[in-house]
């Protein structure tokens, strides 16, 4: 017993008809990563970074890709560690105890459910967009926003999150299959916007780099500041992580979680640092800075009209994968954190297939109600917030258990571990700070909820306290 509960012992949790099925390698779990981290972020935040930071922007993409390449090698050292489905939640049930995971995983609630539900919106953006643009077809207004502007319900949001939902139903191994296909239509997409727009670069563009300056400060409500967008652009990131929920499905864990978590945060961020400096290097920021959809706008203003909706198609047909991705770590969070006992059981039954399907239906509900009625901007600083706070718990699980059992199998060790781990805490820190304070406030209340659920149920179900 530490001082935030019991701590669980390292794989405890595979147990007998309660493991998931091992059906995925690297190929899978590689295009998992890429899937869940390429999508809503770069496509569409990367307009309202420009917004906030001006051409720095650039730079804020690069902080946090270098904050989040920390946090994935502790994730790499931690999943590989720890090869069970819980991700975060697991690893720092057994690094700091169970309190303390409690709180992640109510955190993680945050992230994978408000990103899938972020990216459901941006998806509704891309098709009003794309269908207005291309064949000029008008959708009622009612059913493309919720009340917060005017509207009734943001109808293809939630219509992309239940057919999501749909497809994990019919199993992990196909949806897998499905999302390979996706992630090679993104990286198309992207890649020929890099190409096209490259040689449209011009220097004047980068001048003034940094108009709104570098720290994050308050103008009213909105807080402007390369790293005020960097704490938006933090939600093209992460996704990454998701690879290590599927960790017990990896039929070779430590090679194919290496592989699969490092891999795509690398290649995401080398294209991404690409897309930055191509979007904001063609066309002057503020052209960029409103639009819901600012790579085809870049297109479009270059003189590339077909491509430009080619690359809006291509973001409809993909942006779900992230989706796909996001719920699929959702629901293996909440099957784990039920097997503990720390929800009620019943919802960690598993299926014929090996999938979590009453969790799978409850996590799809969920996010499309946020999906059809909260705003975008909000849900994304949201599962920012949710996702700072479990790359923090990461980082410092990692650490504690290097000092705690220096001796545990780890088929992967984060080098200069103290260096990396305090730089990934540190920079979660200083990106938080820079988010709004009213979205502070909301995450920080969400967590005093979590704490109180966790007092009223968890506590006296925990398998772990009940010794079971
Ligand atoms: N990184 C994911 C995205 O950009 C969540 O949509």
């Amino acid at each position: 017993m530490g001082l935030f509960g019991p701590i669980k012992p390292l794989h405890r949790a595979e147990e007998d008809g309660k493991a998931l099925a091992k059906t995925l390698s690297w190929p899978h779990l590689m295009a998992l990563g890429i899937g869940g981290i390429i999508g809503t972020g770069i496509y569409t935040l990367t307009g309202v970074g420009a917004g906030l930071a001006g051409p720095g922007v650039i730079v804020s993409f690069a902080l946090c890709g270098l904050v989040c390449a920390c946090a994935a090698l502790c994730y790499t050292e931690m999943s590989t560690l720890i090869p069970t489905a819980g991700s975060a939640y697991t690893y720092t049930y057994s690094a700091i105890g169970e309190m303390a995971a409690w709180v992640v995983g109510w955190a993680l609630i945050l992230e994978y459910s408000l990103a899938c539900s972020t990216v459901a919106v941006g998806w509704s953006a891309h098709l009003v967009g794309w269908l207005q643009e291309g064949i000029g077809l008008q959708l009622p207004a009612m059913l493309l926003s919720g009340p917060y502007a005017g509207g009734l319900v943001n109808l293809p949001a939630v219509f992309v999150a239940l057919s999501v939902m749909g497809l994990l139903l019919l199993g992990t191994r196909e949806s897998a299959t499905v999302n390979i296909v996706l992630v090679i239509i993104k990286i198309v997409a992207l890649g020929a916007f890099i190409v096209l727009g490259l040689p449209a670069i011009q220097a004047g563009n980068y001048d003034p780099f940094m108009p709104f300056g570098f720290l994050a400060h308050e103008v009213g409500a909105e807080k402007f500041g390369v790293m005020a967008a960097a704490a938006i652009v933090f939600f093209a990131f992460f996704g990454f992580d998701a690879v290590s929920t599927s960790a017990e499905e990896a039929k070779n864990p430590g090679r194919d979680l290496t592989i699969g978590i490092l891999g795509s945060m690398g290649v995401s961020t080398f294209i991404y640092m690409l897309v930055a400096a191509v979007a904001i290097g063609a066309v002057n920021f503020n052209e960029i800075a409103g639009s819901g959809e600012p790579l085809p706008h870049v297109l479009r203003t270059l003189g590339y009209p077909l491509i430009a909706s080619l690359v809006g198609g291509a973001a409809i047909v993909a942006l779900p994968s992230v989706i796909l991705v996001m719920m699929y770590g959702q629901s293996r969070i909440f099957f784990v954190m039920a097997r503990d006992g720390l929800l009620p059981k019943a919802v960690a039954k598993v299926n014929a297939k090996g999938s979590p399907a009453l969790i799978t239906l409850l996590t799809g509900i969920f996010v499309a109600i946020f999906a059809g009625f909260v705003p975008l901007k909000k849900i994304a600083e949201l599962s920012n917030a949710g996702t700072l706070i479990a790359f923090v718990a990461v980082a410092l699980s990692m650490i504690i258990l290097r000092k705690k059992m220096p001796d545990a199998p780890r088929t992967f060790k984060v080098p200069f571990y103290w260096v990396v781990g305090l730089f990934a805490i540190g920079g979660c820190i200083f990106i938080f700070s820079s988010l709004p304070v009213e979205s502070q406030l909301f995450t920080l209340i969400w967590m005093v909820i979590g704490l109180a659920v966790y007092f009223s149920y968890g506590k006296w179900n925990s398998r772990l306290r009940k010794g079971t």
